[in-house]
């Protein structure tokens, strides 16, 4: 069985749409794919709740406790590291890597984002895109590399920017299609590989 970890920091829609995704499209059984855990660097992060009830191993990890940005991420590969990723995804993990952890996930590591980057990367995306006047935002899916909110682009979605919109607003149209796009991505990227070991194996 392949593994998903996913990392949180707070509501977790995005991960219950992956593990809704899941069970709806029985990964399981059709990709061989389950989510395995689900780790935030918050303990009260309302995700985590939501996991465990779903039968989801749990793990928090304070970040405040460490001493350095370098022993939290070394702890918290350990953790991941228990749960054998073939994929690790980022769902609202609101913490800048280290080089040597994005380096430790090449290649299985992806990331949503709330703008059409390159647009837009870092924090507040809908109140800039307000300020700047964007008619259209949207959300990213994309590989992580060590540039922040950079990487190879796996999926877009786009909503319109109405008249009026608050920061909140535009958040809530966007998060909609971020359900979407994510769990798809998700899917993609271990069709692709099982697509790729069949070649291999036809070799
Ligand atoms: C989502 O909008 C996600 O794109 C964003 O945080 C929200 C998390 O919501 N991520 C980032 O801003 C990462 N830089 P969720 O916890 O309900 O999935």
């Amino acid at each position: 069985m392949k593994n998903i970890v996913i990392l949180i920091s707070g509501a977790g829609s995005n991960m219950a749409a992956i593990v809704r995704a899941a069970r709806q499209a029985q990964w399981a059984q059709r990709l061989n794919v389950r989510v395995a855990a689900v780790i935030s660097n918050k303990t009260d992060a309302k995700g985590l709740a939501w996991a465990q009830d779903q039968g989801i191993a749990t793990a928090a990890l304070d970040h405040r406790s460490f001493a350095s940005r370098e022993d939290f991420d070394t702890a918290l590969m350990a953790e991941i590291d228990r749960f054998a990723p073939n994929l690790l995804v980022l769902a609202g993990f609101m913490r800048i890597l280290t080089p040597s952890f994005v380096a430790h996930y090449a290649g299985r590591l992806l990331n949503i984002h709330p703008s059409l980057l390159p647009a837009f990367p870092g924090l507040h995306t809908h109140q800039r895109a307000i300020d700047a006047g964007c008619q259209f935002a949207g959300a990213t899916v994309h590989q992580v590399t060590s540039d922040l909110d950079h990487g190879p682009i796996l999926a877009q979605a786009v909503v319109p920017v109405l008249p009026g919109d608050s920061a909140e607003d535009l958040a809530a149209r966007v998060l909609t299609q971020e359900h979407l796009i994510y769990p798809r991505a998700v899917a993609a990227f271990f069709n692709s590989q099982f697509a790729q070991s069949a070649v291999e194996a036809g070799r």
